[in-house]
């Protein structure tokens, strides 16, 4: 692609896990594609530029204390990463586009939660495209903010939860993307300047294929009248590509080589959600009583009040006797990839869901915040390749929904349709396919910038 190569693309991503992976996916695509990679990335949670020698990286002080980055409410995180990034951001840009030795700068693709790069952007009356890395159903239940606003579904939601919400289908009250935050106004504002700033920039990008989400694409078309471009899953277009905060622990694989195909729950709550101890307890008793061989991630820090999992039962594991792995990361794509895997116990991030969805493995849920509730639903209501796990955690109810993935009637169905999404995962990216498409309308248009 002679025309791309002359061409540099500056991406910014959030530094979250769920958020990074995604956009240094969609940079490697386009670099496949002959384009030049700039990684604009904060100091919190810095990225390690040796891993893509193919890229250029530019890191920005995001002036945040030991404290600021250490808190538990994302949402604060986000709104102090929306202010102090500000002049920095400025100050790269500004070096950047100056910079005469490198190739003319085509656009910027920034984190929708970014929302901040879009004024900087137009001072500098650079193209600015949007990377929203959730999915578009999700996409529209945040859209939706002002009017659910209004009907009284956000607040007070504590006696509405089963409700059906009527603008926003199949979703219930409690399906609703919130998160639990010491100012919700703050919520409020942030999403609704991401929505704003995503409708107003140069065009959208999804991690996400047009089979999976056909009419809340049709939707979004209609609300948000900028190019839309629905190029995903991103992390099949090449081997996996290591973009982790944290070190992936190998001897996942040569456990899982040695349990028998399809057998193995695969458990993991992503790069954020947290819990008790009190249900950390209920996990592992109900992961032991279900009888399966399992794989469990938890990332040292996730249970309050302990380092890691020394609150476990001294003899839980040898209980097991080698029926139970536990490890602080795992790498997440080979593993759902592995024949021995039969379903995955998820919180339902969007990254987590596309992984489990393309390799064809049914899912128990268990959203814990925002877009994943979302997720979930649509896992479990439009998917249909999933369970999820209700009304708190408890050993017995865990051993029951295992049982109906791994073992029912009913598992074998959502195992059957969830083989038919992997299949609509590789025709849509082969040639003539809706993201191979995509793609190619992206690559031009960018080009056109
Ligand atoms: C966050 C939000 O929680 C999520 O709702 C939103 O959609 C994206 O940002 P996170 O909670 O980390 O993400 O979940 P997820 O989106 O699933 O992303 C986690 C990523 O980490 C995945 O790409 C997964 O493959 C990777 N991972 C997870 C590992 O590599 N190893 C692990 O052990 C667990």
């Amino acid at each position: 692609m002679e025309l791309a190569q002359r061409k540099r693309i500056l991406l910014f991503p959030l530094p979250l896990q769920g958020h990074i992976n995604p956009m240094l996916q969609l940079a490697n695509i386009l670099h496949l594609k002959g384009f030049s990679i700039t990684v604009i990335h904060t100091t919190f949670n810095s990225l390690d530029p040796s891993r893509f020698p193919h890229f250029t990286f530019h890191s920005i002080s995001d002036g945040l204390s030991a404290a600021e980055a250490s808190t538990k409410d994302v949402i604060a995180l986000l709104s102090l990463l929306d202010v102090k990034c500000v002049a920095p951001f400025q100050e790269c840009l500004a070096r950047l586009l100056s910079d005469d030795g490198e190739e003319p700068v085509a656009c910027l693709i920034s984190d929708a939660i970014l929302h901040f790069t879009s004024a900087v952007a137009k001072c500098f009356e650079l193209p600015r495209m949007v990377l929203r890395t959730g999915g578009v159903s999700s996409f529209l239940a945040f859209a939706a903010f002002p009017v659910l606003q209004q009907k009284g579904y956000l607040l007070d939601q504590d006696s509405r939860l089963q409700e059906l919400v009527p603008e926003l289908p199949p979703l219930r009250v409690k399906d609703l993307p919130l998160i639990k935050t010491n100012n919700p106004e703050t919520l409020y504002q942030l999403v609704e300047d991401m929505v704003k700033e995503a409708k107003s920039s140069s065009g959208l990008i999804w991690n996400s294929f047009e089979e999976l989400e056909k009419p809340a694409l049709t939707t979004l078309v209609h609300d948000f009248p900028i190019p839309i471009f629905h190029v995903g899953p991103f992390h099949k277009y090449f081997p996996a590509c290591s973009s982790s905060l944290m070190p992936h622990d190998q001897t996942c694989i040569s456990w899982l080589d040695k349990q028998e195909s399809n057998s193995v729950i695969y458990v993991s709550f992503g790069s954020i959600a947290a819990m008790s101890d009190k249900e950390y307890l209920e996990i592992a008793l109900g992961l032991a009583n279900s009888q399966h061989p399992f794989l469990w991630v938890i990332r040292p820090g996730m249970i309050h009040g302990s380092d890691w999992i020394e609150s476990l039962p001294n003899d839980y594991l040898e209980m097991l006797d080698g029926r139970g792995h536990i490890v602080k990361w795992a790498p997440q794509q080979e593993v759902l990839a592995h024949r021995a895997v039969g379903a995955f116990w998820t919180h339902n991030g969007w990254n987590s869901t596309l992984e489990s969805i393309c390799e064809g493995i049914p899912m128990v849920c268990m959203p814990c915040f925002t877009d994943q509730m979302v997720n979930a639903r649509y896992v479990t209501h439009v998917w249909r390749v999933g369970v999820q796990l209700e009304n708190g955690l408890k050993r017995a109810q865990i051993q029951r929904v295992i049982k109906r993935v791994m073992v029912e009637k009913e598992g074998k169905e959502m195992k059957e349709r969830a083989a038919h999404l992997k299949e609509m995962v590789s025709k849509c990216l082969q040639q003539g396919g809706s993201s191979y498409k995509s793609l190619e309308s992206l690559v031009s248009y960018i080009i056109s910038c």
